[in-house]
């Protein structure tokens, strides 16, 4: 019997949909941090007025979330949040037969946080609607990618030639995945450091150019840009990692962030875990641009909202 949903879902990906960076071209993207230069979230602009955006979060969250509804707000648009818990999803309703239920109700965006890597993708393929992947399980977090390279490029001219070491859970880390590709794709020098079973060799065929190492010094030596990755413990599942041994081997201390360029921005999407992938005193250095990410975030998800449904000016 086909589904009720059906009636008011179309084919093909909806127009204006962001899904991941590995599709999206260099022209885009810098399309997107230019419209983000001109958003100002303390300056609301209604651009949105009359929209509803959804916001479906199959995990948790909390910058993220956040700030796609203060972006969504500032640009005039009403938000309205789902949560995993608390909703029909716990009775067993089916992705699809979710995201039927939220354009049926007049959703005009939705933006979509959940643990399977092409979750967003297959809801893009069956709503008429954009939808906005605001992580999909292992795979990628295109807007923390944009919001990186637009925090990048307010202390660097230009990610061409830069060297970026990306240090810690690679394997897990969609934010990891989705910064080689737009870092790769704009001529950065990517070098992945972790063990063995959080960063495999394989990482290396993500994009063309990419070093990985073992030591985190040799990663950290000269670098632009030294991001560092939170140790994702909630999917280690059957993986055997040593914490102690993590953080003696990689963990972001002042003496190894001394090795890195003078002026070298340290990075970390959050949440940030003191004590185990960096230190105190390294989460709070000069240096630090891990406020400044989770500020940025507001401009950054405005522009994408306002690309997405054709308000781009
Ligand atoms: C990350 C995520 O959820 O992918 N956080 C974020 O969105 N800023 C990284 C993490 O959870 O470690």
């Amino acid at each position: 019997m086909p589904s009720a949903g059906r009636q008011v879902a179309s084919r093909g990906s909806a127009r204006g949909s962001l899904l991941g960076i590995e599709g999206v071209s260099t022209a885009e993207i810098a399309k997107l941090l230019q419209l983000a230069r001109k958003m100002n979230p303390q300056r609301p602009r209604p651009l949105l007025r009359g929209k509803r955006v959804l916001l479906l979060f199959y995990e948790a969250s909390t910058r993220t979330r956040v700030s796609f509804e203060i972006a969504a707000k500032a640009l005039g648009a009403t938000t309205t949040l789902v949560l995993s818990s608390g909703s029909s999803i716990e009775k067993g309703e089916s992705l699809l037969d979710t995201a039927y239920t939220l354009r049926a109700v007049g959703a005009d965006l939705m933006v979509v946080r959940h643990p399977n890597a092409g979750a967003p993708h297959l809801m893009a393929a069956h709503v008429d609607i954009p939808v906005i992947n605001a992580g999909d399980g292992m795979h990628e977090h295109p807007t923390q990618a944009l919001l990186d390279a637009y925090t990048i490029l307010r202390h660097k001219r230009k990610l061409e030639g830069l060297q970026v070491a990306i240090i810690g859970d690679i394997y897990h880390s969609r934010v990891a995945r989705s910064a080689i590709h737009l870092l790769s794709k704009f001529g950065a020098k990517v070098v992945l450091c972790g063990p063995q079973e959080l960063l495999p060799e394989l990482a290396t065929t993500l994009a063309p150019g990419l070093r990985i190492t073992r030591s985190c010094e040799d990663a950290v030596r000269g670098a632009d840009v030294v991001m560092v990755l939170r140790v994702q413990r909630e999917r280690l599942a059957g993986l055997k990692v040593n914490l102690q041994d993590y953080i003696s081997r990689y963990q972001m201390t002042m003496t190894r962030l001394r090795l890195a360029k003078n002026d070298a921005l340290l990075m970390h999407p959050g949440p940030i875990i003191r004590g185990l992938e960096l230190t105190w005193d390294v989460a709070d250095c000069p240096q630090s641009a891990i406020v400044e990410e989770v500020r940025n975030g507001v401009p950054v998800r405005m522009a994408v909202l306002a690309r997405a449904l054709g308000k781009a000016k």
